[in-house]
This record gives structure tokens, sequence and C-alpha cells, in this order.
């Protein structure tokens, strides 16, 4: 590493998303798309913005798009952010409340992109780990902390903390509560209500998972306005482009679009989840778009990690984690269509061999 880089730089790891073949002919399990297409209003608007307007700057207060969120989630605009995918909006709120050694919780294992977001700031990481059922860690508020993350459902275990445990943490810890609820819409519902309850609690969300665009790269972060306003200090201004902005204002739109997909998916969740557990598997109790499945006694002779590339021979690609060492011997496995859970098990009851 080059010796001009500040010393957090050169000693973090940085992170690795998880793979995007550069082929076509994969079916894609393992970074949690949507396999449904998004709002046909969003792509129809988005055909029409396809023009010489191009050439002009974006709003950088997301005018529109904050009042029809506003609308949806009866929220008031003031109260909204928006962001070039829910990780910007992460990377805002770590250089707008932490700076150079403070502390940064979160319950372990969970979303990978916090650690590395906290070392570029300098900040200090402080994990935190779940039990093996993952249920709130009871000293997850750490004193002194800044920030404390909280995915929920978490990734990649899919479970969910209830409403009133994360009401009651709010009240526990220092600092901001963020509560990223990437995956909310494939849950039992969110704590959005906790803003004007809590001036410390930030909820993040996004439109990468339920309403299938995570192409566009668009998030939104809901708090009171005092924060809201002080972090639009920190973010570009121009951080959504013209044309995320018009599918994001579609996609609200047509609402109903996104909640039929999630509940299609919530039922191959059950049928993927059910079959699993026949096969061996011990499956967390998932509230995402996706499943962790650990290989359980029954398959003492197998091994996540080779079922993982097994899998990726048939071109069928899973996530597999060789660390933290929590994660050993499991696969989260992203909710397909039905016709790509079918293949998936076939091929996994193959390897198997039942
Ligand atoms: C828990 C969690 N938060 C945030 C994100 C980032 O989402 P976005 O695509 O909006 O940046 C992800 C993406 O996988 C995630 O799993």
């Amino acid at each position: 590493m080059s010796e001009f880089f500040r010393p957090n730089i050169a000693r973090m790891r940085g992170y690795v998303p998880g793979e995007q073949p550069q082929e076509e002919g994969y079916i894609k399990l393992n970074t949690n798309e949507n396999p449904y297409p998004p709002s046909p209003l969003a792509l129809e608007r988005l055909r029409t913005a396809l023009d010489d307007r191009l050439r002009l700057y974006p709003d950088p207060n997301a005018h529109a798009l904050r009042h029809k969120l506003a609308e949806v989630f009866t929220i008031n605009p003031d109260q909204i952010i928006v962001g070039n995918g829910s990780d910007e909006l992460l990377n805002i709120i770590i250089r707008s409340f932490a700076g150079e050694d403070d502390k940064i919780v979160y319950p372990n294992p969970t979303y990978g992109y916090y650690k590395p977001l906290i070392e570029i700031q300098g900040a200090e990481a402080v994990p935190v780990d779940f039990p093996d059922n993952y249920a709130l860690p009871p000293n997850l508020a750490v004193p002194g902390a800044r920030i404390t993350f909280l995915a929920n459902p978490n990734g990649p275990s899919g479970t969910h903390i209830p409403y009133r445990e994360v009401a009651a943490l709010c009240q526990r810890i220092d600092g901001v509560l963020v509560v990223d609820e990437a995956y909310v819409d494939f849950s039992a519902g969110g704590c959005i209500p906790l803003i004007d309850k809590y001036p410390n609690t930030i909820i993040l969300r996004t439109m990468s998972k339920s309403f299938s665009l995570a192409g566009m790269r668009i998030g939104f972060a809901f708090a009171a306005a005092e924060i809201v306003s002080g972090m639009w200090k920190v973010k570009d201004h121009y951080n959504l482009n013209r044309l995320s902005l018009v599918a994001a204002e579609a996609a609200l739109e047509d609402i109903d679009t996104m909640r039929c997909n999630a509940a299609r998916i919530c039922l191959t969740r059950e049928r993927l989840c059910k079959r699993l557990t026949e096969l061996g598997f011990f499956v967390w109790d998932s509230q995402a778009n996706f499943v962790l499945a650990r290989l359980g006694e029954d398959l003492a002779g197998y091994a996540a990690a080779t079922l993982h590339r097994q899998l990726k021979e048939r071109r069928i690609l899973v996530r597999y984690f060789d660390d933290p060492p929590r994660l050993s011997n499991c696969l989260r496995i992203s909710i397909g269509t039905d016709a790509e859970i079918d293949t998936l098990l076939t091929a996994l009851e193959e390897l198997i061999s039942i």
C-alpha cells in the first residue's frame, strides 16, 4: 500500500460486495435483489425522462420526491433526506455524528458495510455479539457511543426485533440509533413512529430490495427535522440523479406493485424455509427477502463452502461468508422466483443426495 494513505485506510480490508457476474445466465440468489421487475410506471416515466433535460442538474432538495414520501409515510417533508442508495446515507450519518476514535456500535454479525465505513472515518467500531437466536443483545447500549446501528430485519440472519424492544433501546442508548430497515417490507412492520417520540432515532429505507430498483441507487432517511437539517449539510448537493428521482417518485405512486411482489417473495420464502429444514438445514426465522441456513447434524458429511462452489458450477449463486466464524457452514440464499427456487432446491437435493 502506498505510503501516502492515512493509516486507517492503509490498515483496513475494504468491503467486498457479493459477486455480480459479468456473464448472463446465472440464477442470482446472492445479493438480495428482487427477482421481479420494478413498477411498469417507473419504467415508463424513465423512458420519457430520457431527453435533453439530462444536461441540467437534478433538484438538490429532491422536493417532489420528499413530498411524495411524506404523503406515503405520513410524516413531514422536513423529516426526510434522500440518498444515493441507503449506503450513502450510512456514510452521511457516520460523517455527521462521529469523529476520530468515537465509538460506533452494532450487533454482530450484521450488514458488512458498517465496519469499513466506520474505519474510513477513523472512528472505533464496537461490535456486540448477537446471541445465537439473534435476539437483541442486552449489552447493545454502550456508554459514550455516538451511533448505534441496528439492521432490522438483520442481514444476514433475516431475523427481526419487535417494535417495543427497539423503542426501549432508543431510550437506553447514548447518541443516535439508526434502525436500518432495508428489508422491512418483507416483515411484520417498521419503526417510523419512533422518530416523533425519540429525537435520537433515524430510520433508513431503500428502494433496492422491495421496490426492485437496486440499479437506480435510491435510499431514504427519516428522523426529527433537527437531525435531518444537520445531515443535509454533509450530503453532496446533487446526490440523487434526475433519473433516480423520476423512478423513485413513480414507484411510490404505484406502491401496489411493490406490495404485491413483496407478498409473493414472502410466500416463496416460507416454502424455501420448509424444504431446507426437511433437507437437514437449520434456518433462522427470516422476515427478509433471504434466509440464512446452517448445515445441521444430518448433513455432517457436507460443507457450506463446497455446496456454494458446486452451486456456482451449476450457475446458481448464493452467498457464503468465510468470516466471521459465527457464519461458518452457513449459506445465505436470496429469495428468487418460484422457478429459481425450485432449480436451487433440485440442485441441493442432488448435491446432498437425498
Ligand atoms: C442492511 C442493509 N442496509 C443497507 C443496504 C444498502 O442498500 P442500498 O442498495 O440502498 O445502498 C443493504 C444492502 O444490501 C443492507 O443489506
